[in-house]
C-alpha cells in the first residue's frame, strides 16, 4: 500500500483532487495538511473537511499550516474559485473537525512514521513544505518523492504572463523546495490546458454521475465563468491532473528530467518556473517535468472515481 500526504490550499480543483485520492482504493492518504493560497487558511481547512465528507470513504486527519507565505502578503484566488473557494455554494461547516497540531510538524512526523515511504502531493503554494525542510533539514532524505502541481511547465503563466499561481503566491518557498534534495515530479499548469480540459460534454457526463459529479460541477461554477471570460468553454483541473500522475504513473505520456529553478528576485518574472531544457546551465537535473498525460485515461479515471 502506498502512503500519501496531501498538502492543499483547498478550493475547487483541490477538492476534486482529494475526492479522487480518497476514493482510489489502492492507496492510503495518511494526512491532509492545509496551506493558505486559493483561500485564507481556515476556509481551506473547511473545504478539505467537506471534501473528506463528500468522498465518503475514510477520514485522514486534517491539519492547518501556514497562514501566510514566507515573505510576501498572501494573494488568494477568489476571482477564480469563488468567495468560499467552492463556487460560492456557501456550504455549512461539516461535522468533521481539524486536528490540533501544526501542518509543518505533521509533515515531519509523517515522514518519520513512514521512513522512505511517504509520498507527498503538493497542490498549493509550497510554504508548508519549505517550512518543514527548514525545521528538519533531513526531511528530503526521509521522503520517497513529492508530486508538485506548480509552474507553467512549457506553457504560459496563469497569474502573470510567466508565473503560475502556486509558485507565484510563495516563490521563495517554491525556490527552497525546488532547490532541495527532495525527489520532485513537477506537473505544470500546461498539462491541464489541452486534451485534459473538461469540455461541455464532459460536464454533462459529470452531472449524470450522481451526487459527487454534481458536487464537482457546482464547485467549479466560478472556474467555468473564469474560463468563459478567457473565451474557453469548460474548465481545467490542475490539481486532479497532479493526483492522477501520482496515482497512475503510467498515465504520463511525456516527461523529461531537467534542472529547474524558481525566479524570486525579479519583479516582473516573480514566481516563474524556469526549466533548462537544453542543459545550458550545465547543472544536473533536479526535477522530472511532466508535460503530457493520456487525456482519455485521465477522464476515465476521474469519472470512475466519482461514480
Ligand atoms: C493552481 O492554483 C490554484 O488555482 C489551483 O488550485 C491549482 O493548485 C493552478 O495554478
Ligand atoms: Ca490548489
Amino acid at each position: 500500500m502506498r502512503h500519501f500526504l496531501i498538502d492543499t490550499d483547498t478550493a475547487s480543483d483541490d477538492a476534486v483532487a482529494l475526492l479522487m485520492a480518497l476514493r482510489e482504493p489502492s492507496v492510503r492518504v495518511e494526512a491532509i495538511t492545509v496551506v493558505a493560497g486559493n483561500c485564507p487558511l481556515e476556509i481551506g481547512v473547511k473545504n478539505a473537511l467537506i471534501s473528506i465528507e463528500k468522498a465518503g470513504t475514510y477520514a485522514p486527519p486534517v491539519y492547518a499550516g501556514m497562514a501566510q507565505p514566507l515573505l510576501r502578503e498572501l494573494l488568494t484566488g477568489e476571482h477564480v474559485h469563488g468567495q468560499d473557494g467552492l463556487g460560492n455554494q456557501d456550504l455549512p461547516y461539516p461535522a468533521l473537525e481539524k486536528q490540533s497540531g501544526h501542518a509543518v510538524d505533521m509533515i515531519i512526523e509523517m515522514a518519520r512514521r513512514f521512513p522512505g515511504e511517504l509520498e507527498i502531493i503538493a497542490l498549493g503554494p509550497l510554504t508548508n513544505l519549505a517550512m518543514a525542510i527548514l525545521k528538519e533539514p533531513a526531511l528530503p532524505d526521509m521522503i520517497k518523492r513529492v508530486y508538485i502541481m506548480g509552474g507553467g511547465g512549457l506553457g504560459p503563466g496563469n497569474i502573470t504572463p510567466v508565473a503560475e499561481f502556486n509558485f507565484y503566491v510563495d516563490a521563495e518557498a517554491a525556490h527552497l523546495v525546488i532547490q532541495s534534495k527532495l525527489v520532485k515530479i513537477v506537473i505544470g499548469y500546461d498539462v491541464c490546458l489541452e486534451e485534459t480540459f473538461i469540455n461541455p460534454s464532459d460536464i454533462t457526463h459529470l452531472n449524470s454521475l450522481g451526487s459527487l459529479g454534481e458536487f464537482v460541477v457546482r464547485s467549479v461554477k466560478t472556474v467555468i465563468e473564469y474560463h468563459k471570460s478567457l473565451g474557453k468553454d469548460g474548465f481545467g483541473l490542475p490539481d486532479p491532473t497532479a493526483v492522477a500522475v501520482a496515482l497512475y504513473p503510467d498515465i504520463v505520456t511525456k516527461q523529461f528530467d531537467a534542472y529547474g529553478y524558481v525566479e524570486y528576485k525579479s519583479e516582473k518574472a516573480y514566481g516563474q518556473f524556469i526549466i533548462d531544457q537544453l542543459q545550458v546551465t550545465g547543472n544536473p537535473p533536479n526535477v522530472t517535468a511532466i508535460t503530457e498525460i493520456n487525456a482519455r485515461k485521465f477522464k476515465e479515471k476521474l469519472f470512475q472515481l466519482l461514480s
